[in-house]
């Protein structure tokens, strides 16, 4: 059993991760700006729960105290929050570094040092951070989540037409499987503990699939009267996904498909 402090603790993965911490008998502290009440969606009995702000460095101290590992899932995908979302990482391990915490894991995006997209940019700055810190440091790449497909051809579905961007393919993973691979990082045994080691691993979906093909099986599942339509998609995000930055070579870790995912989540989608 450790002690796990998990940034961003209250959303898509770090609610998994909160859950899967907790089941495996490890104390877990959730650091995030809004504590969700008790009986809520967002709240795990056990877990303790602490209000904090890595852009202004707010309850950092608190959050981290006590911990072994820091696990950092946070998010800041837009405007101000994105600009901010590297340095708000390098406040958490500044804060976890002066409470003697060992070990510090990110959460990043498969590639996203080979994009100039600005949200990629974002995630690749905050890798560099961890690089270079002076505790233990893990990040873990991840390629895009199933529900972020989804909403895709959800947007599109809104208007009658479902999305399949022409020469995608993509291996799209479940947030559990994210949050198990992140839960294994924080455990493992790291053989040189005095040192500031650095680690990246890639992680993916048990599926490569193309746009049209997920596309398909989105609108079986959901039971979406929308046509299918293929479409470029400009820019650097165009760019990433057909030169094919977002697959991995590696063998996947994730286990649930996408079908599988959207047929639990229907309800939702
Ligand atoms: N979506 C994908 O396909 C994908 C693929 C690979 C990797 N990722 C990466 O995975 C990470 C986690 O994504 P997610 O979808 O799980 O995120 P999410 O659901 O948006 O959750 C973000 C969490 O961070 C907290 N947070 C945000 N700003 C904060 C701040 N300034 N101070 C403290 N807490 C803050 C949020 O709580 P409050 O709002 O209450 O603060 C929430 O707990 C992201 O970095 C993302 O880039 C995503």
């Amino acid at each position: 059993m450790i002690t796990l402090c998990v940034a961003g603790g209250t959303g898509q993965v770090g609610g998994e991760l909160v859950r899967l911490a907790l089941s495996a008998g490890h104390q877990v502290s959730v650091l995030s700006r809004n504590v969700p009440p008790v009986g809520s969606a967002k709240h795990h009995d056990g877990a303790t729960y602490f209000a904090g702000d890595v852009t202004s460095g707010d309850g950092l101290a608190a959050a981290v105290a006590g911990a072994d590992v820091v696990i950092d899932c946070l998010e800041g995908q837009f405007g101000k929050a994105q600009k901010q979302f590297a340095d708000g990482g390098g406040r958490l391990l500044a804060a976890a570094h002066l409470a003697g915490v060992q070990k510090a894991v990110a959460l990043s995006i498969i590639n996203c040092d080979l994009s100039s997209f600005s949200y990629y940019a974002s995630k690749a700055a905050k890798e560099r951070i961890y690089a270079e810190s002076p505790l233990q440091t893990e990040v873990v790449r991840a390629t895009q989540f199933h529900g972020l497909v989804a909403k895709i051809f959800a947007a599109g579905a809104r208007v009658g037409l479902i999305p399949a961007f022409k020469a995608v393919r993509f291996q799209s993973i479940a947030p559990a499987d994210v949050a198990a691979a992140l839960l294994e990082a924080a455990v493992a045994e790291s053989p040189g503990k005095s040192h500031a080691e650095h680690h990246v691993v890639t992680i993916a979906g048990p599926e490569t699939l193309t746009m049209r093909e997920m596309a398909e099986s989105w609108k079986s599942v959901v039971g979406s009267r929308g046509r299918i339509i293929e479409l470029p998609l400009p820019g650097p995000m165009g760019d990433f996904l057909r030169a094919g930055h977002n697959l991995s070579s590696e063998q996947p870790y994730g286990t649930e498909t996408f079908v599988s995912w959207l047929e639990k989540h229907r309800e939702s989608l």
